[in-house]
């Protein structure tokens, strides 16, 4: 693998993470063992992984990974019977105005500065977009702005999103669906959690 060290480490931290996550998955609700190394993790071309590995015909269920990570601090999570995505990011980076206006739409940055959390609030709806474009398996295709936030629930961090533009032209089982992703703070971080059920979306 090309690339500076601390990215080859991260990477391996991923995938290490996500085996853990599987293999005490398999462990505690089948009563399975399973290896690190019976767990290979294969990257597709847009860049998702996915698990793969003997394991899968043992149980009925599909499982889907998904892996963050910055500076200091890797996230892996699974999903059964759904698509899963997760994404870290610091709190206190900085969102030039630029990035935010091609981002945010005016609804979303108003949203934001009336929930009183203000840039704290913004970093939970990028972290949030990212989540979803990881649970829909193509990563920010297209304008990441058309991943709308809707509502944000500031008690429990809960953020409504719907899909527009492009997004709905390549998930139309979405329309007219709100998606729910989950934000919570840690380590200084917000880290966002988007599942969505196999009963909208078939497995990846
Ligand atoms: C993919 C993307 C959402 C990652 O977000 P990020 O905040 O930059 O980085 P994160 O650490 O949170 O996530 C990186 C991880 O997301 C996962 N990932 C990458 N592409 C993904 C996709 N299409 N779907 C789901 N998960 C994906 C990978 O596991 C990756 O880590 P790894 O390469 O070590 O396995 C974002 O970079 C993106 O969409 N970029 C634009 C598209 C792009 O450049 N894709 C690269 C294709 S090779």
């Amino acid at each position: 693998m090309r690339g500076v060290s601390s990215r080859r480490i991260e990477w391996l931290l991923g995938r290490a993470c996500v085996k853990d996550a599987l293999r005490r998955y398999l462990m505690e609700q089948h009563q399975q063992h399973w290896a690190a190394t019976d767990i290979p993790i294969w990257t597709d071309d847009s860049g998702k992984p996915h698990a793969l590995g003997a394991w899968q015909d043992r149980t009925r269920e599909t499982v889907d990974i998904s892996i963050a990570h910055t500076t200091g601090l890797v996230a892996a999570a699974i999903a059964v019977n759904g698509r899963i995505g997760i994404d870290l990011e610091r709190l206190g980076r900085d969102l030039s105005d630029d990035f935010s206006r091609s981002v945010f739409t005016s609804e979303e940055q108003e949203l934001a500065a009336q929930s009183g959390e203000g840039h704290a609030a913004l970093m939970r709806f990028w972290c949030g977009k990212e989540a979803l474009a990881k649970a829909l398996g193509t990563g920010i295709r297209y304008s990441p702005s058309d991943l709308r936030v809707r509502a944000i629930d500031i008690g429990t961090g809960r953020l409504e999103l719907e899909l527009a533009g492009q997004w709905l032209d390549a998930f139309r089982p979405l329309r007219g669906r709100t998606l729910p992703v989950n934000t919570s703070p840690i380590e200084d971080h917000i880290l966002a959690t988007c599942v969505i059920p196999s009963a909208l979306l078939p497995p990846p």
